[in-house]
Formats: structure tokens, sequence, C-alpha cells
């Protein structure tokens, strides 16, 4: 697990948009998975600043969104869904039938779940996962007590995970559903290339956990440690419980440019 602790928003968001650049270039038909949650908005308002100068274009690449949460409105703002379109794909050339989720509102939901890894599978895998975490160390919805073999699948969120997200809901953590549907932790763990974004201190347990901690179904992100490629970008905040900060800075510093993240 390579990890790089970055005061500068800027510095980080280059950091990542540079790779999936990289991807795109060599594979224009990457296929790219997408978090949502507030952390990879940066990387996202990056790459759409890019598209835009004409620098960078998803044409051939597709992608797929972690989880979904279910019991919510067709027309939903909060559906992922459409936050995604929101806030990422519909402000760039990738074509809206290639941007695929769990479809959280199917009168059959473990129906769709399969048909969702499957089209995954179809898809020839996840390239690149940006991914977050939450602050109780869970990755897509995957919550504590998740299998490490997990596949995509309906899941109950904890009373931490719909306060956490009662931000997008007024405030409200009784509008935030009780049920998703969530790629597996065997799913994500499938991904070529794993990005986890963090910042802040309400994160730094979760990040201390994840990198530094036994491996854990208490933690679902400890399962990463079994990831032979993973990036994780902090910030000061989130790093503050990291016991071996100063060994990974020093690490960053003297990686050589070519090698890139
Ligand atoms: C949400 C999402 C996750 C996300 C996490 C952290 O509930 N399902 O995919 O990574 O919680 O969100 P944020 O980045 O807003 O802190």
């Amino acid at each position: 697990m390579e990890v790089i602790v970055m005061q500068d928003e800027a510095e980080r968001v280059g950091l990542v948009a540079d790779r999936i650049a990289g991807l795109l270039a060599a594979k224009p038909h990457a296929v790219l998975g997408l978090a949502t949650g507030s952390s990879p908005l940066p990387v996202y308002r990056e790459l759409i600043r890019r598209y835009e100068a004409g620098a960078l274009s998803f044409r051939g690449a597709s992608a797929f969104t972690l989880d979904e949460y279910v019991g919510l409105a067709e027309d939903h703002p909060e559906r992922y869904r459409h936050v995604i379109e929101r806030e990422f794909t519909s402000h760039v050339d990738l074509d809206p039938a290639a941007v695929a989720g769990p479809d959280g509102t199917a009168a059959d939901l473990p129906a769709a779940c399969a048909a969702y890894e499957e089209q995954i599978r179809a898809a020839g895998g996840v390239d690149l996962q940006i991914l977050g975490i939450g602050s109780d160390g869970h990755i897509a919805f995957n919550e504590p007590g998740s299998s490490f073999a997990s596949r995509t699948r309906i899941k109950t969120l904890t009373a931490q995970t719909r306060a956490d997200n009662a931000r997008f809901f007024g405030g409200d953590a009784d509008a935030v559903p009780h049920h998703c549907l969530t790629q597996g932790l065997g799913t994500v763990m499938e991904a070529r290339h794993i990005v986890l974004l963090a910042t802040g201190t309400e994160k730094a347990e979760a990040v201390h956990q994840m990198i530094e901690g036994p491996v854990s179904a208490l933690w679902p992100a400890t399962i990463l440690q079994h990831h032979p490629h993973v990036t994780v970008l902090l910030d000061r905040a989130a790093a503050s419980r990291l016991l071996l900060a100063d060994y990974y800075r020093e690490v960053f510093a003297g990686k050589p440019d070519w090698q890139g993240i």
C-alpha cells in the first residue's frame, strides 16, 4: 500500500488526475470505478477542468459506481446515479449509456445485484477504482462485519453512516435510507488499481486501522492490505494517527518521478 501524505489539495488531486490521464492515454476504453461522497469531488472537478481544456477525453471509457441507496424515489436528487451524473459524468464526454450503477429501485434486488456483477465482468473489470472511506472504516457501503469475499448485495447502513450522510439529506438522519446496494469487498478488490482519498480528523482512526491495523471485518477497509496496488492520498489531519507517517513521507520523497502512482 502506498501512503501519500500531502497537505495541498491541488497536489493530491493532480496526482490522481495524472494517473487517470495516463490510463486513458494507454487504454482509451478503460473502465473507471467511481465513488460518491465528498472525498472524490475535487478529483472530479479537476478531470472536468482538464476535459474542458481539451486535455482529456473519456469518449471510449466506461464507468461503474460503487453503491446506491434503496428506497429513494427514481428522481430523488441523492440517488447516487443522479449524484455521479451531476458531479461528474454529465460534464465530460463519457457516454451516459456507459455509466452504470447498482439499481436500488429494482423489484428484484438480488437479481439486480447479480446483473451488476455480470456487467462489470463483461466490461473486463475495473482498471482504476476511486474510493473514499467512512469514519467507521467502510468502503463503498461495506459496513463493519462485511465478508471479505462479499459481492454486490443489499446491506443495512449503520447509525454512524446514516448520521454521517445526514448532511446530504438536509441534516436529517431519519431521511437517510436504512438499506443500500453495494459492490462487495470481493468485488472492489478485483479492481486493478485502487486510489483511496481521505481528509480530515474524523477519518484519522479509520485511516490508521486501514493502513496499520490488523486485517479485520470490524474495519472493512483493512482488506485493502491484501491488494497489490493501492494508493492512499491523505491530508495531514487524516494522517494524524499514523504510526509510520515519517516513513511514508520519506518513501514518497525518494520516489523517482517516472514511477507515478
Ligand atoms: C459514503 C459512501 C462511500 C464514501 C464514504 C465517505 O457513505 N457510500 O463510498 O466513500 O461514505 O464519504 P465522504 O467522502 O463524503 O466522507
